[in-house]
């Protein structure tokens, strides 16, 4: 296992449309699955798409306990997402505080859908489907998006609401304590 380097805004990789896996027993695979699980932890983030690490595969990995990057957002299971797809359970949008691993240091107010159903294949390439809401929701569109080539930056409408972590914090927008 290796911990990667994180490709960051800007970067060309990160715009690509991510192909799908088609090989489940490549044993590449479980490599590059073991490889993003130890930089997401590393980095302390709550979820990682393959191009993130300059894999350009639809790919990704999410879930945590208990994170320092979002310490008030209650448990996401832990889940390996191959070719995802997801529907909206409703038209339900909230508001809610983004940060990026390929956008360090930066936060942003993002609306995403508040319910929602996914469908994907496991690291065994077994059908999985399942409902997600609030948080982990979020988080999966959130990694959906990256394997689209778009970043939550591209997805906000209100730039007042875009900025670095602490600033936000000590101008009162943003608290990781609330
Ligand atoms: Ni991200």
């Amino acid at each position: 296992m290796s911990v990667h380097q994180v490709l960051r805004m800007g970067d060309s990789l990160l715009k690509l449309v991510a192909k799908p896996i088609d090989n489940f027993t490549d044993p590449g695979l479980a490599t590059l699955i073991n490889d993003m699980w130890e930089t997401m932890e590393v980095s302390q983030g709550v979820g990682l798409a393959a191009p993130q690490i300059g894999f350009s595969v639809r790919l990704i990995v999410l879930g945590f306990e208990e994170n320092e990057r979002y310490p008030d957002e209650s448990v996401v299971p832990k889940q390996v997402l191959i070719n995802p797809v997801i529907q909206p359970l409703s038209d339900e949008m909230e508001d809610g505080w983004e940060g990026c691993l390929s956008v360090p240091g930066m936060r942003g107010l993002v609306s995403r859908y508040t319910r929602i159903e996914y469908q994907a294949k496991n690291e065994f390439g077994e059908e999985i489907k399942g409902n997600a809401e609030g948080f982990h929701a979020r988080v999966i569109q959130h990694e959906l998006d990256h394997l689209d080539g778009i970043l939550y930056p591209q997805r906000m409408k209100n730039l007042d609401y875009f900025g670095f972590d602490e600033e936000l914090a000590r101008s009162g927008l943003f608290s990781k304590q609330k």
